[in-house]
């Protein structure tokens, strides 16, 4: 292991988050990001049908699964997952999403699309944050065709040029949006995440 990345591995294991995630028996530390924000918001409810873009390790739909056994989750991922009670899992990138299983007339309407995509970081603002709006762009196609009315969107951005372009974008389409800095997400990155609620005729 080189020096940097012995360093990143020591603060990993010393993340609090970390630790608690592991304690509870959780996949990824990303879960407390989403128990925050549905704490407060409580966007995933009985009998909901939920979308997971950007999926793996799992963390975010083990999360949608063990709080409602009546629940019905499509994740998908360009990486593989290991099955969950409730998940159907598709491996695909959300560019050949929308095209080989949206389109399907009996996929039927979604009541959260939850996006925790994100790209390979370079560390590189110039690069990493259209690189981010991109996706986010592929996401969003992907949310307002799937999502029924008065359905909710939630999605990890990172703030810099163009962020508020897009978020000014999306707004036309919800009847409310937020910006949420959970407190498992880093101080020091970039990362924020959208959640626009109650979709409006499209
Ligand atoms: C931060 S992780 C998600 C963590 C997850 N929410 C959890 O709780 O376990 C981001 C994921 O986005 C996926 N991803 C990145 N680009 C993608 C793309 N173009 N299509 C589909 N998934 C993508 C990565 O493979 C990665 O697994």
């Amino acid at each position: 292991m080189s020096k940097k990345s012995s360093n990143w591995y020591k603060k990993h294991i010393n993340d609090e988050f970390v630790k608690q995630a592991n304690k509870e028996n959780w996949r990824s530390r990303a879960v407390f990001k989403l128990r925050e924000i549905d704490e407060k918001y409580n966007l995933i409810k009985k009998n909901s049908r939920i979308l997971d873009l950007g999926s793996a390790p799992g963390g975010w739909s083990q999360y949608a699964s063990r709080k409602h056994k009546n629940i019905e989750i499509m994740a998908i991922d360009v990486l593989e997952m290991e099955s969950l009670p409730n998940v159907n899992f598709v491996q695909t990138k959300i560019e050949d999403f929308q095209e080989n299983y949206l389109k399907n007339k009996n996929f039927g309407k979604i009541d959260l699309v939850m996006s925790d995509i994100a790209p390979n970081i370079s560390g590189i603002e110039s690069a990493d944050i259209p690189a981010m709006l991109n996706l986010a762009e592929e996401v969003t196609n992907v949310a307002l065709t799937a999502l029924n009315l008065r359905g909710n969107f939630l999605i990890k951005l990172f703030q810099g040029k163009g962020t508020d372009e897009y978020l000014n974008d999306v707004k036309k389409y919800f009847e409310v949006l937020k910006i949420i800095k959970p407190k498992a997400s880093r101080p020091n990155s970039k990362e924020i995440y959208m959640l626009a609620m109650n979709l409006m005729n499209n």
